[in-house]
């Protein structure tokens, strides 16, 4: 029976969303290059892709979804099936991080997208594979939560609550089928990724000084999946989040608040 302490990602057949993204794309190549893993992808761009297998070849295949559609992931595992993809990992690490703003100022249609990308998907693609890796060994459903399921920030209401839906979710089903699929918790603080690319140009002088890049965060984040970990939190920023959290709920989201205003960035203006 697959079990934390037992599982090995070496060798493994690995789905990852969000693949062309800043982190799935980083976590795609060392998966690969270090792991010796086989990579199918999932994202919605076709080109970028493309442009993955054409670097990674015969370790890499790239199926264009849209993860929050249910049929997208009937249509995956249809797709993995004919490609002789038996899969023995999930890494749900696609998401979107709505702009930074109080929440009246959020539209229904970037409420409802949120919430579909960043939760509804990981319940779809369980839902999907859960099945499948009953019937094997060694499997896992890897969550890619967020710091702001340990510690909510003010501007992120609608990404905290999808966050801490996948970590609270993530927990239940790791004991639900613990011995039989591993489901780690992944909560990384900033990376320096294109997931703020609809937030303002002036970001990086803020997020550019404690946060990681994607290749160290990925580096680090399966380090911690290998060794059968089950919450891994990722990043200086995530560790003070989550203390700071657990030591004084009500004040630590008035403190960072406080932090993210004192920047004078133009995209907590609305916070
Ligand atoms: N960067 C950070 O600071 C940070 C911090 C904590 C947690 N995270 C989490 O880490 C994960 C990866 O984020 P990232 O920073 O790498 O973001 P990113 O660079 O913006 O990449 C996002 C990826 O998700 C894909 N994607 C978005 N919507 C999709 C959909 N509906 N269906 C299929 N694929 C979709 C994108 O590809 P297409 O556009 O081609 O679909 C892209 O490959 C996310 O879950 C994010 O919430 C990031």
């Amino acid at each position: 029976m697959a079990s934390n302490r037992h599982f090995r990602l070496y060798g493994k057949n690995v789905i990852v969303t969000g693949a062309t993204g800043g982190l799935g794309s980083a976590l795609v190549r060392r998966l690969i290059l270090y792991y010796g893993c086989r990579v199918l992808g999932v994202a919605r761009r076709q080109t970028a892709l493309d442009a993955l297998t054409h670097e990674l070849s015969e370790a890499f295949r790239g199926f264009a979804a849209d993860v929050s559609r249910r049929e997208d992931w009937e249509a995956l595992a249809a797709f993995a099936g004919e490609q002789g993809f038996e899969a023995d990992v999930l890494i749900n690490n696609a998401g979107i991080l709505p702009r930074f703003a109080a929440f009246g100022a959020y539209s229904s249609e970037e409420i409802r997208s949120a919430m579909r990308v960043n939760a509804a998907s990981v319940l779809y693609g369980t839902e999907t594979f859960l099945p499948r890796f009953l019937a094997k060994e060694g499997t896992a459903i890897v969550n890619i939560a967020s710091a702001d399921a340990l510690c909510p920030l003010a501007g992120t209401s609608v990404y905290s609550a999808g966050k801490a839906g996948v970590m609270a979710f993530s927990e239940a089903l790791r004991e639900e089928y613990r011995g039989r699929v591993y489901v780690p918790a992944v909560c990384p603080g900033f990376i320096r990724t294109g997931i703020m690319r609809h937030q303002t140009r002036n970001v990086s002088p803020l997020v550019g000084k404690f946060s990681l890049s994607p290749e160290l965060a990925a580096k680090r984040l399966l380090r911690r999946v290998n060794a059968g970990r089950s919450r891994i939190v990722i990043g200086m920023d995530a560790h003070l989040m989550s203390g700071a959290y657990r030591i004084a709920p009500v004040l630590a989201p008035r403190l960072f608040r406080r932090v993210l205003k004192a920047s004078r960035l133009e995209m907590f203006a609305d916070i």
